[in-house]
């Protein structure tokens, strides 16, 4: 049953098969609903949900819900990191509270990152670019998993109880191969989204990537076992890597990605040499027969993350199937895009450095 590996990211081909088959429902209709949703929502990258509709319920009746979600501080902060902040910032706009946590014990225990360097990057690579990209001080509790959030020992406590609710069968049968650090890692997590609750809030959403879909499956069975009130997911699709549509982005290949300290000839180089191109092998063949843009990763970065505007990103898409618009043009098109955003964000970092100490 373990298709899905939250500690191995592996390219998902066919994500609606898979959605059938581990009973994920499809997010579209909430897609539709929201009003002013984030890029990631209105282009479809959030593509499935488990119990939304109490999300949304509280949304719409102006009642008490919270965001919880964690970050593996594991190294630099690249555009593949942007689809759940800007989820997260959507939703704290809307009014919920946010519980945003480092999860520092899981870098140390799957990754051998050690503590100082995790909460290094936590802070200076993380926080400081969820500031910057909107991510306020106000209904926000931010936390480490070794420290932990206000009621430290109910948390403490909670993954560890935890484990009472569970086999050894069961896990094997969500995770697959675990060992010993990956599972106290699911028990944190557990104890994570389970975490506001404890402060009395019943309604939690947790946006995550598609790959940690076994952890909601675990901490869901485990809530219904423990009484909680059952925690509500979206799941994503990963952002694709420069190298093609079903590559990802990984933080140990900085050719797969733009970090968001790339300069601008950096950002250049990368997309010219290494971003996959859905055009024509010739410019001749191209201008014939056209592009496709649906497996071009210049054009899945401007849908995902560059090109807000529908009516632009259209013409964009039709002029380079129909071959009018050519790879390099296209290129120079995302180059601009990233360049430009890139130089107002490090303006809205240093002013977001100096608020850094308040968030913590
Ligand atoms: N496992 C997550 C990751 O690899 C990090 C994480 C820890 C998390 N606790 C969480 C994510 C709780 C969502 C909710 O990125």
């Amino acid at each position: 049953m373990n298709k899905i590996d939250p500690w191995e990211v592996k390219e998902v081909k066919d994500y609606s098969r898979l959605m059938k088959e581990l009973g994920v429902d499809s997010f579209q209709q909430f897609t539709k609903k929201l009003k002013n949703p984030p890029l990631e929502v209105k282009r479809n990258l959030v593509i499935g949900h488990k119990d939304f509709n109490k999300v949304y319920d509280c949304i719409t009746k102006k009642k008490e819900f919270a965001i919880l979600t964690g970050l593996m501080p594991s190294g630099v902060f690249h555009f593949g990191h942007m689809s759940v902040i800007n989820q997260v910032i959507y939703y704290q706009n809307l009014g919920a509270k946010i519980y945003l946590l480092a999860a520092d014990l899981e870098a140390n225990l799957t990754r051998k990152i050690q503590e100082k360097e995790a909460r290094k990057i936590a802070l200076e690579e993380y926080l400081l670019n969820y500031i910057a990209l909107g991510l306020k001080k106000k209904n926000l509790v931010f936390y480490f998993q070794t420290s932990g959030p206000k009621k430290v020992q109910e948390y403490m406590n909670l993954s560890k109880l935890a484990s009472a609710e569970t086999t050894f069968s069961e896990v094997k049968a969500i995770y697959g191969d675990i060992n010993p650090q990956k599972l106290i890692s699911a028990l944190t997590q557990t104890a994570d989204i389970l975490y506001p609750q404890l402060e009395g809030i019943k309604t939690t959403l947790t946006p995550i990537g598609f790959d940690q879909l076994p952890h909601a499956n675990f901490t869901r069975d485990i809530a219904s076992r423990m009484k909680f009130s059952l925690p509500a997911f979206t799941f994503h699709k990963l952002i694709p890597g420069l190298q093609g549509p079903n590559t990802k982005m990984s933080s140990s290949k900085p050719e797969s990605y733009i970090s968001f300290d790339d300069d601008e000839k950096t950002v250049r180089d990368k997309i010219n040499k290494y971003a996959f191109s859905g055009g024509g092998a010739t410019l001749k063949e191209h201008k014939e027969k056209g592009g496709n843009p649906d497996i071009d990763v210049s054009f899945l970065w401007l849908k995902y993350l560059f090109e807000d505007n529908d009516k632009r990103l259209n013409e964009i898409e039709q002029n380079y199937r129909a071959g009018n618009l050519s790879t390099g043009e296209l290129k120079d098109v995302l180059i601009e895009k990233i360049n430009y955003f890139l130089k107002q964000h490090r303006i809205k970092r240093e002013r977001a450095r100096k608020q850094l100490n308040k968030f913590i």
